[in-house]
């Protein structure tokens, strides 16, 4: 059985969408079976991200009873399965806390269910929460976007559920930035992952596909997989390898996959 996990932030852009896919994919690559929700229904990007433009099964056709459950979950050639919604501005007017309701019955079907929620505390993210058992927040390493996790973690304790702790993204050595120390106190919650900011990550996207898949030995890949590995109660022992992770990049560039 399951557990459902809501990614949630207050500040938007993260990487809520970003952790998601990269941990959902990570997971499938260690023999996990993990799906993530759309659970950002006024502006849904992770189907976009893996380059369903726009996905043809989605959760509002369970909502008009045209399809089951098991039939919108979409499996990208990553390993991410994906559960998305529709980008139709008339489909806004579903009723979506029933399809919130309905991501409770995923739990038969896959080891960790993902909710990737919408940006900001309001009923969004508040929908996504009481979906879930566990809450991870997703902050950036500046007292704004640090700030807004707070409420976030504040939040969620407020909705009942447990924070499994804070996921420090885009973090940039050459810049001064909050440590993580700093970052645990404001926060009230345990920083579980510090995933560097990590060009790979754009340029992985810009293929459709999650870092940790196309360019699985770049910095960001080996701390997503480390976040992954943590979130089942498994260790990694890996090391970024950046002339491995250029040269597989400049190899699929000129026509020829190879992944490190
Ligand atoms: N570690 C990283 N390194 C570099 N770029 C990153 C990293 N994480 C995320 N990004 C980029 O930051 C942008 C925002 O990421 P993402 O969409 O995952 O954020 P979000 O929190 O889901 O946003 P929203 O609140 O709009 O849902 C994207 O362009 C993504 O490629
Ligand atoms: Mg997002």
């Amino acid at each position: 059985m399951g557990e459902i996990v809501s990614i949630i932030s207050g500040k938007g852009g993260a990487g809520k969408t970003t952790v998601a896919l990269n941990v959902a994919s990570a997971l499938s690559k260690l023999g996990y079976s993990c799906i993530v929700v759309e659970g950002n229904v006024t502006s849904p990007t992770a189907a976009l991200y893996l380059g369903y433009l726009p996905a043809e099964k989605t959760i509002n056709n369970v909502l008009k009873d045209e399809l089951s459950l098991d039939e919108v979950i979409l499996t990208h050639e990553s390993g991410v399965k994906l559960v998305t919604c529709s980008l139709s501005l008339a489909d806004l007017a579903s009723d979506y806390k029933k399809a919130f309701e309905m991501i409770k019955s995923l739990k038969d079907k896959a080891d960790l269910i993902l909710i990737d929620a919408g940006a900001g505390l309001d009923e969004e993210a508040r929908l996504a929460i009481l979906a879930s058992n566990y809450v991870m927040v997703v902050t950036n390493p500046e007292l704004p976007a640090v700030v807004d996790a707070l409420r976030a973690v504040r939040l969620a304790r407020a909705l009942k559920r447990k924070v499994l702790g804070v996921v420090v993204n885009k973090h940039n050595a050459s810049l001064p930035q909050l440590p993580v120390e700093e970052i645990e106190k404001i926060v009230e919650a345990p920083v579980i992952a510090t995933i560097s900011e990590d060009k790979a990550v754009h340029e992985s996207f810009a293929y459709n596909q999650p870092v940790v898949h196309f360019r699985p030995k770049a910095r960001a890949s080996v701390e997503f997989k480390q976040l992954a590995a943590k979130l089942v109660g498994e260790s990694i022992d890996e090391k970024p390898n950046a002339l491995l992770d250029r040269l597989s990049f400049w190899l699929h560039k000129i026509g020829l996959r190879y992944l490190p």
